[in-house]
Parts: structure tokens; C-alpha cells; sequence
């Protein structure tokens, strides 16, 4: 089966699989939405199984809430686990500074209330996510459906006086229909192609009626878990500044146990 994973793949599930490890008995956890957070809660629904891991889980989606109940972690709410011990997610993009870009599956609001009320963040991706410079990836806005239009103005307009290099903005399709959230919501796309400086565009953005929350999640990560295509794995942590890196099938275990029937 393994033959059949793309080194993409084979990255993001390596990266998620790492990430699952930082998970102890009793924790609370943030559970991310995506396909490299897919792995990630398959991961934790294993060790549920298999290891007997008491824990609570808060998804950051419908998506995600229901491949959690699938493999049998305890979901419960945000607002019944009040604060999180740690929350693992994917990412669209992120910098140096562990600053991301999130919200290609159309969660971010979710996504950074989850993580913001917990003591840590570990984002879980593929080495094709690491930029210099965030933007490349069209950064997704959360917006109300009423009046998006006027909205998507506001926005262009103020792109216009921000260090961005593009200022084209999309309404995200679902089809012939808009794509609406798990809250309702539409989501726009911004274009950039380079953002000069985040903490001002996701403070200017926030401050426009209509949006709800931006795709900028700044000062929110502390750890990365970097998957390669080969295997490998990278972990950078923000805070002691340290990097390590585990190669494939170290201490002769198999990788890809759960994989192989
Ligand atoms: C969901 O809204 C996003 O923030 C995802 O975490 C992000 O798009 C990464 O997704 P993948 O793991 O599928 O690349």
C-alpha cells in the first residue's frame, strides 16, 4: 500500500504520525482539519485503540469531528474542555518565524480559536509549505454573506495601501454556489503573491465590517514537524530554537506498520 503514497504523501503522513507522539494520557487536544491533520487524528484513533490513550478531542471541523468519532477518540466542544493542552493542524504555508497561512480547507475560523486557546501549537506539513515570505498562497478571509460584495471592496481598497504585491480578491465556488463554512460563512481569497508585512494585514483585515477572521495565524505556533518525501522528519521548536531530525525506520521500526495489513 505504501508503494501507492506520493512522496507528497508519504510527507504529510510521516510529519502527522511524529506529531501524534507530543500526545499524552489525559491531554486535551485540538484536532486540525486537512489531509495531513487526517492522518494525524487516524493516528491518535490507533493509539486510543491500541494503547489504551485517555483523551478529549476538539475538532476544528464537521469534517474533522466526524473522522474523530470514526476511529473513536471522545470528542467533545471547545467550550466544554474550556482550554487545551495542545492543538496539532496542518498548514497552507508557513515562514521562519513559524507564522502561517491557513484556511485552504475552508476551517480557519475554527481552526484559530482552537489553537489560540491552547498552550501549544504543533503544525504538522510537508517541506513544500516552508517559505521565505508568506503569499503565495492565496490567503483565505472569512467573511458574512451579507454584503460580501461591498466587503471584497473594502478589502481591495485596503490591500492598495498594504505591503502586498497582488490585490485580486475571489469569492471561494463550491461549484456553481459559493463555499460556505462550517459557520455559515463565505470564505474570499486574496491574492497577494507576497505579503510584506502579516501582522499589519491581519490587523487592518480584522478591523473591516463584514470580516469574520483571517487566514494569518501569527505568534500562534511554537513547533513545526517537517515530512519529507523520503521519510524523514524535521521537528523545529520556536521557543528553545532547537531542530532535530529522525531518519526513516530509525530504531527499525516501521514507518508504515498501520499501512501494511
Ligand atoms: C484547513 O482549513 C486548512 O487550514 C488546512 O490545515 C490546510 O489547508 C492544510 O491542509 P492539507 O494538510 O490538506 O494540505
Amino acid at each position: 500500500m505504501t508503494e501507492e503514497m506520493s512522496p507528497i504523501e508519504t510527507a504529510k503522513y510521516v510529519a502527522a504520525r511524529r506529531a501524534a507522539e507530543f500526545v499524552q494520557d489525559g491531554m486535551r487536544v485540538g484536532l486540525g482539519t486537512g489531509s495531513t491533520a487526517a492522518w494525524m487524528v487516524r493516528r491518535l484513533g490507533e493509539r486510543v485503540r491500541d494503547d489504551g490513550l485517555r483523551i478529549k478531542g476538539v475538532p476544528t471541523s464537521t469534517a474533522t469531528a466526524q473522522l474523530a468519532r470514526e476511529v473513536g477518540i471522545e470528542v467533545v466542544s471547545l467550550d466544554q474542555a474550556g482550554w487545551l493542552d495542545l492543538t496539532i493542524d496542518g498548514a497552507d504555508e508557513f515562514d521562519g518565524e513559524f507564522n502561517l497561512i491557513k484556511g485552504g480547507g475552508a476551517a480557519l475560523l475554527q481552526e484559530k480559536i482552537v489553537a489560540t486557546a491552547s498552550d501549544q501549537m504543533i503544525v504538522i506539513a510537508d517541506a513544500g509549505k516552508e517559505v521565505e515570505t508568506l503569499g503565495a498562497f492565496p490567503l483565505p478571509v472569512e467573511v458574512i454573506p451579507f454584503g460580501w460584495q461591498t466587503t471584497r471592496t473594502l478589502i481591495e481598497e485596503a490591500l492598495d495601501t498594504l505591503d502586498v504585491l497582488g490585490t485580486s480578491v475571489t469569492l471561494r465556488m463550491n461549484g456553481e454556489v459559493p463555499r460556505v463554512t462550517d459557520e455559515s460563512n463565505h470564505i474570499l481569497d486574496l491574492h497577494l503573491k507576497r505579503i510584506g508585512n502579516a501582522r499589519q494585514l491581519a490587523l487592518v483585515l480584522n478591523q473591516i465590517p463584514g470580516v469574520v477572521e483571517n487566514g494569518l495565524f501569527i505568534d500562534i505556533c511554537d513547533k513545526v514537524v517537517i515530512g519529507h518525501g523520503d521519510g524523514r522528519v524535521e521537528l523545529r521548536d520556536l521557543n528553545d530554537g532547537t531542530v532535530e531530525t529522525d531518519q526513516p525506520g530509525e530504531n527499525g521500526e516501521n514507518l508504515f506498520s498501520d499501512l501494511t495489513d
